[in-house]
């Protein structure tokens, strides 16, 4: 029962979908008819500009965090799911939100809100990954999938000397999740016709 509940308290966070509530409510915009359709960070400072798309990454990273720290809420306290298996049902939300008929985001910013719920130093590894492979390729979407790479690389070490297996699990989960949603965006990087960002 209380598992039942939290998981579903876990997709219920991750299915706010705030690129399309903030584009709606202050702007008067749907950005999934807008640059590249998608729900997420990256589109929304495209479409929208700096501060909606600072808004959308903050919201969509403490979804990720929120969802991973919600077992130390008294209320959960008899629930006995893993905090990374909230960390996955959040994503899953956030890519397939009920509340924008399923149609939500790529992964990136809530996956890095449960690395940053869960595991800090992982984080500020990729968070360093990430500035440097944008700095270099000026796409969002390749420097997602190099992160999420780095990410792999990470765990795999990770596992092999400490043992630890399930953070293994769970960044597998996201680097997949990551990968099987920019499938248009790789298509694009491959015939050259992938959008840069400018001014970073
Ligand atoms: O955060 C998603 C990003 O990696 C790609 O977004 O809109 O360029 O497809 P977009």
């Amino acid at each position: 029962m209380f598992n039942a509940f939290i998981i579903i308290c876990a997709y219920l966070i991750g299915s706010i979908p705030s690129a399309l509530w903030i584009g709606k409510i202050f702007y008067k915009t749907d950005i999934r008819q807008q640059g590249s359709g998608n729900l997420g960070t990256t589109n929304t400072f495209r479409v929208l500009g700096k501060k909606p798309g600072i808004a959308v990454m903050l919201i969509d990273i403490l979804k990720g965090t929120a969802a991973v720290l919600l077992p130390l809420l008294p209320l959960f306290a008899d629930s006995t799911v893993h905090p990374l298996t909230l960390g996955i049902i959040a994503v899953a939300g956030h890519m397939f939100p009920i509340f924008a008929k399923f149609r939500g985001g790529k992964a990136v910013a809530t996956s890095a809100g449960v690395i940053l719920g869960y595991n800090l130093p992982l984080f500020l590894v990729l968070l360093a990954v990430f500035l440097i492979s944008l700095k270099t390729t000026k796409m969002v979407s390749l420097t997602s999938m190099i992160t999420a790479t780095a990410a792999m690389i990470y765990v795999t070490i990770f596992w092999i000397v400490t043992g630890n297996f399930a953070l293994f699990i769970l960044i597998s989960f996201l680097a997949s999740f990551i990968f099987y949603r920019h499938r248009e965006n790789i298509k694009r990087i491959k015939n050259g016709t992938e959008p840069k960002i400018k001014g970073f």
